[in-house]
């Protein structure tokens, strides 16, 4: 299966911003999946299951980390990954539902023995306190958001047309292909910089005025080293560029071996745009509900 930050499927869409203040203004709202005639509250679990009904499969690693179900919603905040930021976020605006697309502790798939087990972390600690000690719950929603709309939506924000090439399995399409008009390499990737709207992107790129036409999705973690199967299969596909959200060197050097060029857009960027879209169709489902799509920072500073 494909690992962690990985692999995935949706309609075009229409990018909009996230909200800057949580959207809805009562902190009790009517249940909108409540018996019919009946005025319960909404509850955590309500969101919880319109959540999981987005799924094309299971994916064990989505749910309700910290918190119950049944207790009363305030209101939700969605954000990329439940760092500080978005937590105090959720504190500040009386948000008592978070729903974060990465996980909400730091894992690890193996551990050396002299290593503590990850619940021992700081990190992990420090987050767990803040969830007991504020009442606050916190769900993951992974593969089930990668396979309903995360990286079409990057390339529908990116205008591309339909993908030539979508498989996957389990539900989610990990392999995009797109075919564009040919475009000189470094063209490609100043027009795609520009409808990201980023202050600088990364390229590895051999002759930049090389024409490419033929282009492979690698979003969010999918183009780190740990997902090269995925990406042999773009190659296999014809694919001349990797699109990509972020990347380590020894990735970098299988691009390069591979005879690839290859775009760095960054692994936010290229899911919070996904995520608006859900943001969106959260609010018209939970529409009197507080909700705020937390905009993350990009914290790398270039000297
Ligand atoms: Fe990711
Ligand atoms: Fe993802």
């Amino acid at each position: 299966m494909v690992a962690h930050h990985r692999v995935s499927r949706t309609g075009p869409l229409a990018p909009v911003g996230c909200p800057e203040k949580p959207r809805g203004a009562s902190r009790t709202v009517e249940a909108s999946s409540q018996t019919r005639g009946s005025k319960a509250q909404t509850t955590i679990g309500d969101v919880l299951r319109w959540l999981s009904s987005l799924a094309r499969d299971s994916y064990p690693e989505d749910g309700l980390y910290r918190g119950s179900p049944s207790t009363p919603l305030t209101g939700i905040l969605l954000c990329w990954f439940a760092n500080a930021g978005a937590r105090e976020a959720a504190l500040r605006h009386n948000l008592n539902l978070i729903v974060t697309h990465e996980t909400p502790f730091f894992e690890t798939p193996s551990r050396d023995p002299g290593c503590p087990p990850p619940a021992d972390w700081l990190a992990n600690k420090q987050t767990a306190a803040f969830y007991d000690n504020h009442g606050i719950a916190v769900a993951r929603y992974h593969r089930t958001l990668d396979a309903f709309c995360i990286p079409r939506a990057v390339g529908a924000h990116l205008g591309f047309p339909p993908p030539s090439v979508h498989e996957g399995h389990k539900g989610y399409e990990f392999t995009l292909v797109y075919d564009l008009e040919p475009t000189p390499f470094e063209q490609l990737a100043r027009q795609v910089k520009e409808k990201m709207k980023l202050p600088a992107i990364r390229l590895s790129a051999g002759d930049g005025r090389r024409t490419v036409r033929r282009v492979g999705l690698g979003w969010g973690g999918v183009s780190l080293s740990a997902n090269l199967q995925y990406m042999e299969l773009l190659r296999q596909h014809g694919a001349e560029v990797i699109i990509g959200g972020e990347v380590d060197e020894y990735a970098l050097e299988y691009y390069r071996e591979s005879g690839m060029d290859w775009i760095e857009l960054g692994h936010y960027a290229t899911e919070a745009i996904g995520l608006e879209q859900v943001a969106r169709e959260l609010g018209a489902t939970f529409a009197s509900t507080p909700l705020l799509c937390h905009k993350d920072s990009q914290r790398l500073v270039f000297l």
